[in-house]
């Protein structure tokens, strides 16, 4: 007999389905929550900007209001926890010199050595219209979204990530309007409930070779 070598993380990866039921009754403990926090946190950006807000929702009242505008999803409400991720709506000036600023407090190195790379990202992002920052920005917050599955998944957290919300409601329930940024995705976290008929479905995915390319 031979042992089986498949790393943890893929053992993880093919038990993570998208959770249409979550057992309201169970939640994240704390510590593994504010790991999956830290996570969050930890998410690589272009540059490394991070131009993100994560907002937790606890309160029954706001996960009621946002599942009426979510389609009905079930998982706004019963699932652990519930995290809106928010972009920044445009990039400005003031986004660089903070991230350069913070940079150069934890790495060490004065602003003058970052001034090349200052230059080099206003550079970049002076090329674009607001438009297309705020959607630069959207692509960063979805590998945060990836990155908070992943972990959840090797966590032994269940998750749902749930595009089918109304962003702009969004916005307007959670008090985003104005603030700089806007809801992008979201995701519910917990624990898969024992009648969700969808954790025994098998996962349909195209060939592995018809989907990686060897060059
Ligand atoms: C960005 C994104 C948004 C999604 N939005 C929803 C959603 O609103 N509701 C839902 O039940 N599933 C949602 N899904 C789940 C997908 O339908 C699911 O991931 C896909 O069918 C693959 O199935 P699996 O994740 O169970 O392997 C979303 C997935 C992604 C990646």
């Amino acid at each position: 007999m031979t042992a089986d070598t498949t790393p943890d993380f893929l053992t993880a990866l093919r038990r993570r389905y998208a959770t249409k039921q979550f057992d309201a009754a169970k939640s994240i403990p704390a510590d593994t929550w504010r790991a999956l926090e830290e996570s969050l946190v930890l998410t690589p950006s272009s540059f490394g900007l991070q131009p993100w807000k994560f907002i937790v929702v606890t309160h029954p009242d706001l996960r009621t209001q946002l599942r009426e505008v979510s389609w009905n999803q079930p998982q706004c409400t019963d699932a652990s926890h519930f995290v809106v991720l928010a972009a920044r709506d445009g990039l400005e000036q003031a986004d660089i010199d903070r991230w350069i600023h913070r940079m150069t407090t934890v790495q060490g190195g004065s602003p003058a050595d970052a001034a090349p790379l200052q230059s080099m990202i206003e550079g970049f992002v002076s090329s674009m219209t607001r438009e297309q920052r705020h959607a630069w920005n959207v692509k960063q917050v979805y590998i945060a979204l990836g990155q908070l599955m992943t972990t959840a998944a090797i966590a032994g957290v269940d998750s749902c990530p749930m595009e089918g919300i109304d962003p702009a409601a969004y916005d307007r329930i959670l008090g985003l309007d104005g603030s700089g940024y806007a809801t992008a995705v979201a995701c519910a976290l917990g624990y898969r409930s024992a009648n969700d008929k969808y954790a025994s479905t098998p996962k349909a995915r195209f060939p592995h070779e018809e989907v990686v390319m060897h060059l």
